[in-house]
């Protein structure tokens, strides 16, 4: 494991660079997130991959009804399949619908055709 980014950040690999289709599927993976196991998701949109917890800020629901399914039809926003909230997929700032405020964001790197997640002060990894 990678140090990166200070004492408390490592870097956690998530998928390989191919497995993220521009506007295309999410890839899952879980973190610990102030003490709770979360689900979060990677996509990548206009060339460059981005992460967010699955939750929600409308209600802490996850955003995909199909597995993995977070774009809209158009790929230019991720939609929660409950009530449509919209997310800008390079911030996660809110867009429009119901959310309140934006998706929380991990923070990513690629290199030699991995791409990892960070960890951070609030965000570990899973403990097994
Ligand atoms: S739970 Fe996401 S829009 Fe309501």
């Amino acid at each position: 494991m990678a140090e990166a980014g200070g004492a408390n950040s490592a870097l956690m690999a998530l998928c390989r660079s191919p497995e993220l289709a521009d506007g295309g599927q999410a890839v899952p993976f879980d973190v610990n997130y102030a003490g709770q196991t979360c689900r979060a998701f990677a996509v990548r949109f206009e060339g460059r991959p981005h992460a967010y917890l699955n939750r929600c800020t409308h209600v802490a629901m996850e955003l995909d009804w199909q597995p993995n399914r977070v774009f809209d039809n158009s790929g230019q926003w991720l939609l929660c399949a409950s009530h449509g909230a919209a997310y800008r997929p390079d911030t996660g700032a809110c867009s429009g619908g119901p959310c309140q405020g934006g998706l929380v964001k991990i923070d990513l790197s690629e290199r030699d055709g991995l791409v990892f997640w960070h960890t951070s002060y609030k965000l570990k990894a899973i403990e097994f």
